[in-house]
């Protein structure tokens, strides 16, 4: 090892830092050194994978787009596997969504500047449901904050909440700074959540998530339920939880990550680590949630007439594209209905026939892309009506939209009918 002022190098990666891989190489590690002085990490760590946030135009603008072209420019290249995650419009089918031809100009242009640095064109929040599963322990450099909620806890592998940059960085060298969720210690529950009320919806878990990310902000919560129906469920270390248990997690740990900033919750009895040991420290103070009622009432405006339903916030898996499809049977939308999910999910419906169900009923299933940071402003939609809490919670701030938060079936229902009902 070769002392680099506090944080100890390998002699490898001082090699980096000199430009040994090239002056992209050179400048990621760069950033990743300043950011392990900043969070006094001691050394770096090897990362098996990067998700990479920052991909839609309306987010990077001008700026952006010069930077990323900047990377390339210098011959930057991924060396580990490296995803990337939603852009700003369906890449193929932006024009039916009437994304602007400017717009998806700048987008495309974003989308080859990483293609060119060899990031992986997955366009999701969730690359574990499109054949990226990391392995139970594995350290990682992912961005999406819903990514890096289900990574670390569902999965159990070790990720920080790292900025679009900086999982760029970790790319072209395969490191990241050594702190935070990558040490053991930091994975200990500080807070536990006792659930005394019946937790059985997926929008019930975005409401409990959402309450809870208030309570504890940036903390590890440990969650004990008395009664939700999933409880016992138990999976593989490594591996994907089977529905409804994987869907119900997705939006617990977006809407926890959306409220406050957690980014690794524990589930007594059923996530890995709580499985494996005692993940609750023995001071740790005490939440009870008796009631879902708060949450509902906080991500709830006051908007009847309903323009767009968005389902799919994080990224629709199959089983819940099949749900919306099964809802629409014999169904005709009045306001529009986007499924928002990953390019090879949404290929793999069409191959079921699913996609075919529910654009047979109106609605489109949209790949590559995220209504939060879709050019919603452009697109003359003012109220929205969502399954999801994470949704809920950012859009009106970030796409003005005024929302309406649920259970899917009231959500398919608001589609059909154009209003929010009761
Ligand atoms: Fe994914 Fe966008 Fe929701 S990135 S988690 S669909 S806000």
């Amino acid at each position: 090892m070769v002392a680099e002022q506090s944080v100890r190098l390998t002699s490898e990666e001082e090699a980096m830092l000199r430009g040994s891989l090239g002056e992209g190489a050179r400048k990621a590690m760069e950033i990743i050194v300043a950011l392990a002085r900043v969070y006094e990490a001691r050394e770096l760590i090897p990362v098996a994978s990067a998700q990479v946030a920052g991909v839609s135009y309306t987010n990077l603008g001008d700026a952006g787009l010069d930077f990323l072209w900047g990377w390339r420019d210098a011959g930057a290249k991924a060396c580990i596997p490296s995803m990337l995650n939603p852009a700003g419009m369906d890449l193929l089918a932006w024009e039916d969504l009437g994304i602007p031809r400017t717009f998806a100009h700048k987008q495309h242009m974003v989308v080859q500047a990483y293609e060119a640095i060899g990031i992986q064109l997955t366009c999701t929040c969730t690359p574990y449901l499109v054949g990226n599963v990391p392995a139970f322990g594995q350290h990682l450099a992912w961005s999406e904050s819903s990514a890096v909620s289900f990574a670390n806890s569902v999965l159990g592998a070790r990720t920080n909440r790292e900025g679009g940059p900086s999982a760029l960085a970790s790319a072209m060298v395969g490191r990241t700074a050594k702190y935070g969720l990558h040490l053991d210690r930091c994975r200990l529950a500080l807070r536990r959540i006792d659930v005394r009320c019946r937790v059985s919806s997926l929008s019930d878990f975005g409401a409990l998530g959402y309450l809870v990310g208030q309570r504890v902000a940036n903390g590890v919560p440990y969650f004990c339920f008395r009664d939700a129906p999933w409880r016992e469920t138990a999976w593989e270390f490594g591996e994907l939880p089977p529905e409804p248990s994987l869907s119900a997690l997705k939006q617990l740990g977006a809407a926890l990550a959306a409220s406050g900033a957690v980014a690794l919750y524990h589930v007594d009895g059923a996530t890995p680590e709580a499985r494996m040991s005692d993940m609750l420290a023995p001071d740790a103070k005490k939440v009870t949630i008796e009631d879902l009622s708060g949450g509902y009432a906080a991500l709830n405006g006051p908007v009847e007439h309903i323009d767009l339903v968005c389902i799919g916030c994080p990224h629709a898996s199959l089983d819940e594209i099949r749900w919306v499809s099964e809802l629409l049977e014999g169904e005709e939308v009045v306001s529009d209905l986007w499924v928002t999910t990953a390019r090879s999910t949404r290929e793999e419906a069409v191959s079921q026939g699913l996609v075919a169900r529910i654009e047979a009923a109106g609605g489109l299933v949209v790949a590559d892309t995220c209504l939060v940071v879709s050019p919603m402003k452009m697109l003359d939609y003012h109220t929205l009506a969502t399954n999801s809490a994470k949704m809920a919670f950012y859009a009106p701030s970030h796409v003005g939209m005024q929302v309406r938060f649920g259970s899917l079936e009231r959500c398919i229902r608001a589609a059909t009918t154009g209003k929010w009902e009761g």
